[in-house]
């Protein structure tokens, strides 16, 4: 990319692989199975009705992983929380991780469109509390008293959040940045259309390039610990 602008809009895609560098697994790498079952096993509403403990005991197993010591933002999360000082608003973060390690690397316009971990949701009235320890089928939810709290993740064939401010960013989108996600799961593997037909530039940086590749105009391969500071720089030395 080679065209100076002040300041424009950037939507920033994150997925499993930005956060791989910092002890979390990816779904897709590996052998994408937990506990000998498939992820998707776990991450639907028809699992947590057939086997609420299960679900449970994953989202708690991850919860607790996120807040061990040696989890802690990389440095593609801090390059990212650097374009966001460096551009300010016009800068969307919007990560497929339920994790915090954007936060914890310093960027604050961060959207998570999947859910977050540390976050715990009634099933009932939808509302959402900062959640740091295990739940499960016997705890008492804060809001009505009742055993109705579900981990607070979009699950397969449920709606993700935050979709409105998202499309409202793409359609604005100056360039469009997706970093470590395979873009096999919708709608989020379709936002590099929605930018490119919104007019943007668009850019993946990925370890292996994902099933909408052929969308992007630039490819940067290599480790999200490399390649996104790198990018982030070259990006910085263009803006006026
Ligand atoms: P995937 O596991 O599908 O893809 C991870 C991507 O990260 C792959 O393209 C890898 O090549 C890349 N990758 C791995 N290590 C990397 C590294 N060190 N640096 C850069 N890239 C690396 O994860 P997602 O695409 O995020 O949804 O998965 C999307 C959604 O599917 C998740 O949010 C989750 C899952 O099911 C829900 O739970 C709803």
């Amino acid at each position: 990319m080679n065209t100076k602008m002040t300041k424009p809009n950037i939507v920033v895609l994150t997925g499993a692989g930005i956060s791989a560098e910092s002890g979390i697994k990816t779904f897709r790498d590996n052998d994408g199975l937990w506990e000998n079952h498939r992820i998707e096993e776990v991450a639907t509403p028809e699992a947590f009705h057939a086997n609420p403990d299960l679900v449970y005991r994953f989202y708690n197993a991850r919860r607790t992983q996120l807040q061990q010591a040696s989890v802690k933002p990389n440095a593609g999360h801090k390059a990212l929380s650097k374009l966001e000082a460096h551009i300010g608003k016009n800068l969307l973060l919007v990560t497929q991780n339920v994790d915090d390690l954007h936060e914890r690397g310093g960027s604050q316009n961060v959207v998570h469109m999947h859910g977050e971990l540390k976050s715990a949701r009634c099933g009932d009235s939808g509302k959402r509390f900062e959640w740091l320890d295990d739940f499960d089928g016997t705890t008492a939810c804060p809001c009505c008293g009742r055993n109705t709290l579900r981990p607070d993740i979009v699950w397969f064939g449920e709606m993700p959040m935050h979709m409105d401010s998202i499309y409202d960013a793409l359609a604005m989108a100056d360039i469009f940045i997706s970093i470590g996600t395979s873009g096999n799961v919708y709608p989020a593997a379709g936002f590099v259309q929605v930018a490119k037909e919104a007019g943007a530039f668009t850019i993946e940086a990925n370890l292996a390039f994902g099933a909408t590749n052929a969308l992007f105009d630039e490819s940067r391969q290599g480790l999200a610990t490399e390649v996104v500071p790198k990018l982030v720089d070259d990006l910085i030395a263009q803006f006026n």
